[in-house]
């Protein structure tokens, strides 16, 4: 259902490599029938190797389809087709991380009750098997953190920004104008679809529900080449990371810029490319680099789920790998279901640049703020005032890494910093993820 971008990919690639999937999978996997309101496309791309329809329903209503793959995207006619595809007994594949972050439980409950599957690899960093490690590879593990670079067109502006130090707004247009960005981008840049994906990641690392509506969204528009150039110069590259982490309380689950220590290989992504790492308590921290998008890689996660649905299709579904990791009788289970905690609550550090007038005592007056609630510095740079407002300027920049702190406490203090006579614009306040 849906033979775009992915969907020709899956059909080329299921058409080219047949014969190993076939070899892998125990059986043939058939595409037989496809669904486009583009029918006149549809047949250009898939020929006379399947029948072609314009009503998806005539997918779902066919009794020798054991499989449907959604590739239409959104949480519209997609969510109507997906759950009518489980009411029929059909095992779903998709792609669509927006659909499954906003609608997962009502789907992964109308799929337990029907005994069938909802696989969704592609949904999370495209081609990079992520789904599968988190679920099988690491099952050994308790997960202690997960952060990713899960968003190809923020990650591809970043580096752009870094490399040419220009601003947000002309790397996006030029993203735009080499296809990258959407020319509708904000799910991308405004750190949605990130955040999407981050939801996945966190139910599956940690055994709770799917919740979009807990994440902590913040996406890379407000960001400027002069933070970016600090930052550089203090040692870190700013990214924008998925963070979910296990915490005392609860889950952290958040998407915004950090600062990443240039030294990290995380930080050292660069381009459209994605890349994760999951740390568990007995493997340490492992990292997944590839494609997080594109025809053929995100069709390359589209097949996997196709290969393990022929693999296991009529397997007892008590018997199955859980679509979230963890059995969901466990789910909820007594101190296991853990909350998200608000963003008031995170623990972290902070890159903090503060405008200022450039004169006496300005800098032991916010520093004495700091330390009296309790928030200890790491590092301080100051640029010469002429280089800062140009020759003459009596203002600077002073920008101040924090210890770990509780956000709570850091935005308290960042109120009281943003009220005195001597601090001269909003102050830029970004997270700051040493990933050790
Ligand atoms: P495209 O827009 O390229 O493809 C979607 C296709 O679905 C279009 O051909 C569209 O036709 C068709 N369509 C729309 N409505 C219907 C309908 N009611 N019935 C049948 N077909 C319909 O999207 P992508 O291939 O890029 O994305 C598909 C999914 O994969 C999305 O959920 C996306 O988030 C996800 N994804 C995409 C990645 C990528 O790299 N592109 C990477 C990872 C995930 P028409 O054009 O005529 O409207
Ligand atoms: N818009 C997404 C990205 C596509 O830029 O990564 C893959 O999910």
């Amino acid at each position: 259902m849906g033979i775009g971008t992915v969907g020709s990919g899956t059909f080329n690639v299921l058409e080219r490599n047949q014969d190993e999937i076939r070899r892998r999978a125990g059986r043939g996997i058939e595409i037989a029938m496809v669904a486009d309101l583009d029918t006149a496309r549809a047949r250009s791309v898939v020929g006379d190797k399947a029948k072609v329809v314009g009503d998806a329903r005539e997918i779902i209503a066919n009794p020798d389809i054991d499989v449907v793959v959604e590739l239409i995207g959104g949480y519209g006619i997609a969510k109507a087709l997906v759950l009518e595809a489980i009411a029929a007994g059909k095992h779903v594949v998709t792609a669509n991380k927006a659909l499954l972050a906003v609608h997962g439980t009502e789907i992964f409950k109308a799929a337990a009750e029907k005994g069938v599957i909802v696989a969704f690899e592609a949904a999370v960093a495209g081609g990079i098997p992520i789904i599968k490690a988190l679920r099988e590879g690491l099952t050994a593990n308790e997960i202690q953190w997960v952060a990713g670079i899960i968003n190809g067109t923020t990650n591809f502006i970043l580096s752009e920004m870094r490399d040419k130090g220009l601003d947000f707004d002309v790397v996006l247009k030029e993203a735009q104008r080499l296809g990258y960005a959407e020319a509708d981008p904000t799910f991308d840049i405004e750190g949605v679809d990130a955040a999407h994906k981050a939801t996945l990641i966190s139910a599956i690392a940690f055994g709770i529900p799917v919740q979009f509506d807990k994440a902590y969204v913040e996406g890379i528009t407000k960001l400027s080449a002069a933070d970016i150039r600090y930052a550089e110069q203090l040692g870190y590259r700013i990214k924008l990371l998925g963070i979910t982490k296990r915490a005392d309380k609860g889950i952290e689950l958040r998407v915004h810029p950090s600062l990443v220590p240039a030294k990290r290989l995380i930080a050292n992504v660069e381009g459209a490319m994605n890349a994760v790492v999951v740390h568990g308590d007995a493997v340490g921290a492992t990292l997944y680099y590839g494609k997080g998008a594109g025809s053929e890689p995100t069709a390359s996660a589209v097949i996997a789920d196709l290969v393990d649905i022929a693999r296991l299709h009529d397997a007892d579904p008590a018997h199955r790998v859980p679509p979230l990791a963890f059995q969901s009788h466990t789910l909820g289970a007594a101190g296991k279901d853990l909350p998200v905690l608000p963003m008031g609550e995170v623990v972290t550090s902070y890159y903090v640049r503060i405008r200022v007038s450039d004169e006496a005592g300005v800098l032991a007056k916010i520093t004495g703020l700091l330390a009296e609630a309790g928030i200890s510095i790491d590092a301080v740079l100051q640029r010469e005032a002429d280089e800062v407002g140009g020759e003459g300027s009596t203002q600077t920049d002073l920008i101040i890494l924090t210890h770990d702190t509780r956000e709570g406490n850091m935005d308290a203090v960042l109120a009281q910093i943003q009220g005195l006579p001597t601090v001269l614009a909003p102050i830029t306040r970004i997270r700051k993820e040493e990933l050790n």
